[in-house]
């Protein structure tokens, strides 16, 4: 028996769920925390659970921790403290790997999450003189980091030992990272940074990229930004911000209409359109680009079953793509982003 708390989108929940009962049937959800976050329990020990999850990664599934210990809060903060403190001491961190405490607060008034991750990082390292890492502006990338996720949820309290490798994802909150980061156009150039990083994909110098929707041209003012090449292709405006940069060519056309034989190294792709439409119309840009480059699409659902959409793009792409990864980024609501090469 076990509980994880786990995040997905709140459409994707479903499905998800379907999807964990492969690993254990006897999995149900025992809580909604809204906002995504379900708790669920196993009837399978921990160790079981997670491997099975880090060895095939649930497209839908975006962050998972264990929890340990849970109960009540007597929204007392030096009281509520001491208890999440003995639970620490009966969970057992290891002197080798450094820790960090990422603590959520769902409809607790009395404290912020911050006021716990401090008073605890603060006993801990006093402690157990294991080195803090805290980090609000970048996602770090310390697999074997050690991470004490804590959620508060009214007057309960969830709490679990997990790493950066096993909960999929070094931090359970990205928009505390993602809020600090400039804005130029709109809230999707997160959603394509947050890819980026994801895949590890460092925008070039002069290689050139092809923005599919790019309107109103959050994604082209990314790469732009870092001085690729954008052909950005929407009928709809580009903001005038976007426009200014002499490396960014407006077609103001629709994607399946383009027919320059432009041979790119990067295609993404946000444009509001059924799976399948999307997939062909990427299909048409593609034959001159060079293969290995990248392509980052989403996946919008309008309609399920979703794995069967995500099937269908798949298999339309690998007429000239092969997969790399899709996940369901922190930024996707109603879709999933996906990754392929160029084959
Ligand atoms: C979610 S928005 C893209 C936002 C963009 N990634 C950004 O960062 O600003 C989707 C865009 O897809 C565009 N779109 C829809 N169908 C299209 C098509 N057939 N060809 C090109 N663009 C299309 C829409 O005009 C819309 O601007």
């Amino acid at each position: 028996m076990s509980e994880f708390i786990i995040t997905t989108s709140p459409i994707l929940h479903k499905a998800l769920l379907n999807d964990l009962k492969h690993i254990d049937s006897a999995c149900k959800i025992k809580k909604d925390f809204k906002e995504g976050r379900y708790l669920i329990a196993f009837s399978k020990n921990p160790e079981i659970i997670i491997k099975n999850i880090v060895q095939k990664r649930h497209f839908f599934l975006k962050h998972i921790h264990p929890v340990d210990y849970s109960g009540n809060l007597l929204n007392d903060l030096n009281k509520d403290v001491e208890m999440l403190q003995s639970c620490i001491d009966r969970i057992g961190l290891s002197p080798d790997n450094r820790f960090s405490i990422q603590v959520i607060n769902i409809e607790n008034q009395e404290y912020t999450a911050k006021d716990i991750e401090v008073q605890v990082g603060q006993y801990i390292e006093k402690k157990y003189a294991i080195e803090a890492y805290f980090n609000d502006y970048d996602l770090p990338d310390d697999i074997n980091q050690q991470i004490i996720n804590i959620l508060i949820f009214g007057n309960n309290y969830f709490i679990g030992l997990g790493t950066a490798r096993n909960n999929l994802c070094s931090v359970s909150d990205p928009y505390r990272i993602f809020s600090r980061w400039e804005m130029h156009i709109c809230r999707s150039e997160f959603k394509l940074r947050e890819a980026l990083k994801v895949i590890d994909y460092h925008p070039i110098e002069a290689h050139t990229a092809i923005d599919l929707g790019a309107s109103p041209g959050g994604w082209s003012y990314v790469l732009a930004n870092k001085k690729m090449k954008v052909i950005a292709i929407d009928p709809a405006k580009l903001d005038a911000q976007v426009l200014e940069f002499k490396n960014v060519t407006h077609e103001k056309i629709r994607a399946e209409n383009y027919s320059d034989s432009v041979k790119a190294n990067l295609i993404v792709n946000d444009m509001n359109m059924e799976p399948i439409d999307s997939a062909n119309a990427v299909l048409g840009i593609s034959k001159n680009l060079k293969t290995g480059s990248l392509l980052i699409m989403t996946i919008k659902f309008t309609h399920g079953p979703y794995d069967k959409r995500i099937e269908e793009t798949i298999e339309i792409l690998s007429k000239q793509y092969s997969l790399i990864d899709i996940r369901c980024l922190f930024h996707n609501k109603q879709e999933v982003t996906a990754f392929f090469k160029k084959t």
